[in-house]
């Protein structure tokens, strides 16, 4: 099967509110997926659902072939972004994601570093992270997803808090990843500017149902 993720007919009710609504959805291999939608319309349950951080009402998820919720497992391959991170305040930007790095291991130092560095970052700059500012801390939050270099990354406004450069530097990267790795991308943005440079395809969330729009030129 040459798609990264599949969803079928997936629902969410929370307090008899249904917060995602017969949700169906395909993401090829390769491509770049942009889900846009007001505040509250369900994009951020969609994307925990995705990654087995809440369990949908019926439905099924399928990430890189692999069931999503069966033996709560989630599948290798996959970079998540999403909301704020647990990272350690008071280390380092390279002994939070060395410590992450360490939970599956897969990855050198090295490749630590080069994320960060990717990020543009200091992988040396020693100061607790709790001295960051909220865009550096967004960055690092980026360099999380993408350590690992996986196949299929899942963005939950990565570019929040970025300032113009950092979108800049995020949109050079993600480009230069879809090039030369086929990466796989699904994400979400309040910023057309990020859905147009970024993605093949977006859909529109609305108050928990997803539709296509088209594909962007
Ligand atoms: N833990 C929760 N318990 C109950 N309802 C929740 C919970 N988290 C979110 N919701 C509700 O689910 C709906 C969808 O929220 P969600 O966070 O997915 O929106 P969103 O599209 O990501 O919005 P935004 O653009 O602000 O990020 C909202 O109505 C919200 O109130
Ligand atoms: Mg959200």
């Amino acid at each position: 099967m040459a798609e990264a993720l599949k969803i079928i007919n997936l629902c969410k009710t929370i307090n008899k509110r249904e917060i995602l609504k017969n949700i169906n959805l395909t993401v090829e291999k390769g491509t770049s997926v942009g889900i846009v939608g007001a505040n509250g319309s369900g994009k951020s349950m969609l994307f925990k659902s995705i990654v087995n951080l809440i369990t949908p009402t019926s439905g099924e998820v399928y990430v890189l072939n692999e069931r999503v919720g069966a033996k709560g497992s989630f599948p290798q391959n996959v970079g998540v972004l999403i909301e704020s991170p647990g990272f350690l305040p008071n280390l380092s930007s390279f002994d939070n994601l060395n410590l992450l790095a360490s939970i599956r291991n897969v990855i050198k130092k090295d490749d630590v570093k080069k994320a960060i560095s990717l990020v543009g970052l200091d992988p040396e700059d020693k100061r607790p992270i709790k001295k960051y500012s909220m865009g550096m801390k967004q960055r690092l939050n980026i360099a999380q997803a993408l350590m690992e270099k996986p196949q299929f990354l899942i963005l939950d406004e990565p570019m929040n808090g970025l300032d113009r450069q950092g979108v800049k530097d995020i949109h050079s990267l993600i480009k230069k990843l879809r090039e030369e790795e086929q990466l796989t991308v699904l994400m979400t943005s309040h910023h057309s500017e990020d859905i147009d440079a970024l993605c093949d395809k977006v859909y529109i969330m609305d108050n928990g149902i997803l539709s296509e729009q088209g594909e962007t030129s």
